[in-house]
């Protein structure tokens, strides 16, 4: 079969995480007789300096053509003010909206021999495995008013959260399925003992509760769940959450999975179903990195794992997503480590190294 895959890999470490995510797939693609056609895009800090702009029209019109989208990361110094009027983060977010991506997956599985490697101690950690389900394109980040004007008495600013019915649903839907596709087990993570659209989305999730009845739900306030992730994260399955609770509880997370660069993500249209197509956009959970850029050290495994949900997701292409995580298994397995997750006793390899390596033992 034939794939079309648009690739952006924005600033920084995003750029050579992409390369490997690539190389996994052209791997897979060799193994599986499928062909996937790469095209790549400027987006983020890049975009800005040649294009003026974080996300430009043509990028996304041809992101909308793909079958996928493997994305790297955004942001840097260089384009950090403040004051500046167009921002690299800017375009993940035009994005995010643009390609009607309300749906955020972040799987966070610890490996085994990474146990070590978190800064939580191992009988707490072992054999955690959950994964968040994220809203994307509401809330906060996206709800007006949102502006910075200065009074008579100094500045002012307002972000603005709002969720319709619609949104809501949707997104716990996407949480009921997957609860559905593993534990039965469902957290839903609201702030309903404050917040006004805590409370609505607290109302539809017991409402979709009677509708999923095979799928036992739970309500948890979001700074008791921060609290629980660290004493006691094997408590988790599946857990729904809106936007920015979930950008702040999915950073959290990764420590327990050893490293930022542990972490993949799926951003889908869609809610998934068994052996459906969602379009969907893939990326590492992590940032740019500036520090680490450019010196081939970065963690590349978050963006391959991304590329195995792309194959999973948007491909339905299973058996090739499996072969993509079981060979990062096998790697780690073989005590191959980037810096990031590095311990004593371990082979110390580069970002493309880590690449060749998963590449391999796929073929
Ligand atoms: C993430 C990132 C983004 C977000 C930034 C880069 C806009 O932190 O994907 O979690 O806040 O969603
Ligand atoms: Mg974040």
């Amino acid at each position: 079969m034939k794939f079309n895959i648009m690739v952006l890999p924005g600033d920084g470490v995003g750029t050579e995480v992409a390369a490997e995510g690539i190389k996994v797939l052209q791997a897979i693609g060799k193994k599986y007789r499928h062909s996937f056609v790469f095209a790549r895009g400027l987006v983020g800090g890049a975009a800005i300096d040649v294009q003026g702009t974080a996300l430009a029209a043509e990028t996304l019109a041809l992101c909308k053509k793909s079958d996928a989208v493997l994305f790297g990361a955004v942001g840097g110094p260089k384009w950090d003010d403040p004051k500046a009027k167009v921002r690299p983060e800017d375009g993940i977010l035009a994005l995010r909206k643009g390609l009607g991506l309300f749906a955020n997956l972040r799987p966070m599985k610890l490996y085994p021999m990474l146990v070590n490697t978190s800064p939580i101690k191992a009988d707490i950690v072992r054999g955690s495995d959950f994964i968040f389900v994220r809203e994307l394109t509401g809330g906060l980040y996206f709800g007006r008013p949102k502006k910075r004007w200065q009074t008579t008495r100094g500045w002012r600013a307002v972000d603005t959260m709002a969720y319709s019915e619609k949104e809501i649903d949707r997104i716990l839907r996407v949480g009921f399925e997957l609860a559905r596709s593993r534990r039965k087990r469902l957290v839903s993570v609201d702030k309903a003992n404050v917040l006004e659209t805590s409370r609505l989305w607290r109302q539809i999730a017991t409402e979709l509760a009677k509708e999923y009845s095979d799928v036992t739900m739970e309500h948890m306030l979001v700074d008791s769940c921060s609290m629980r992730l660290i004493q006691q994260p094997t408590y988790f399955d599946v857990m729904v959450t809106e936007n920015t609770f979930g950008d702040i509880l999915t950073d959290e997370a990764s420590m327990l999975a050893g490293s930022m660069g542990m972490m993949p993500s799926a951003s889908l249209a869609a809610i998934p179903r068994e052996g459906e197509k969602s379009f969907g956009l893939y990326e590492p959970i992590h940032g740019s990195a500036p520090k680490r850029a450019g010196q081939n050290m970065a963690n590349p495994i978050a963006t391959i794992l991304s590329a195995a949900m792309l194959l999973r997701y948007s491909l339905a292409l299973r058996k090739e997503a499996q072969a993509v995580e079981t060979a990062v298994e096998a790697v780690l397995q073989d005590g191959y480590r980037t810096y990031d997750i590095m311990s004593e006793g371990m082979n110390k390899v580069s970002t493309g190294e880590m690449g060749d390596l998963i590449a391999r033992k796929i073929g």
